[in-house]
């Protein structure tokens, strides 16, 4: 009786541990939605999925907004981030840097 106790508590641990990495790695569903094409070249946990693109997990938040504001008034240009950013607002730009900038770096 005892043992299956400690079995159970070391279960309930593990899926508590578990469902804690999974908050980092994998954003909420309004995320998703808004960003998803983001996170299908930059990675939903902000490491890239090819190396010719930026890994952001980590980035400063600062230089995020900075630089996603530049690539939608068109002073930094890229012929994928331009179009990328265009429709952004000021508020999803915000959002979206938070998120990457809030995601520990390093995989
Ligand atoms: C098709 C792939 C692709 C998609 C989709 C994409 N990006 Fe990018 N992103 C890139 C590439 C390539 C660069 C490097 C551009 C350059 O060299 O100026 C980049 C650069 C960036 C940078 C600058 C990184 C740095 O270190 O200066 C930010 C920030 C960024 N992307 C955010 C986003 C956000 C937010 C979205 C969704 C709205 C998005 N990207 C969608 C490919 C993509």
């Amino acid at each position: 009786m005892i043992q299956l106790k400690s079995v159970s508590l070391l279960l309930a641990g593990l899926v508590l541990s578990s469902t804690a990495g999974l908050a980092q790695a994998a954003p909420n569903a309004a995320l998703n939605a808004k960003f998803g094409v983001c996170f299908s070249c930059h990675g939903a946990d902000g490491h890239a999925i090819l190396p010719t693109y930026p890994n952001l997990a980590g980035q400063n938040k600062d230089y995020l907004v900075q630089t996603l504001r530049e690539f939608r008034d068109g002073t930094r240009p890229n012929a994928i981030m331009s179009a990328m950013a265009k429709p952004l607002s000021n508020s999803d730009i915000d959002q979206i840097a938070m998120y990457f900038a809030g995601i520990k770096s390093g995989k």
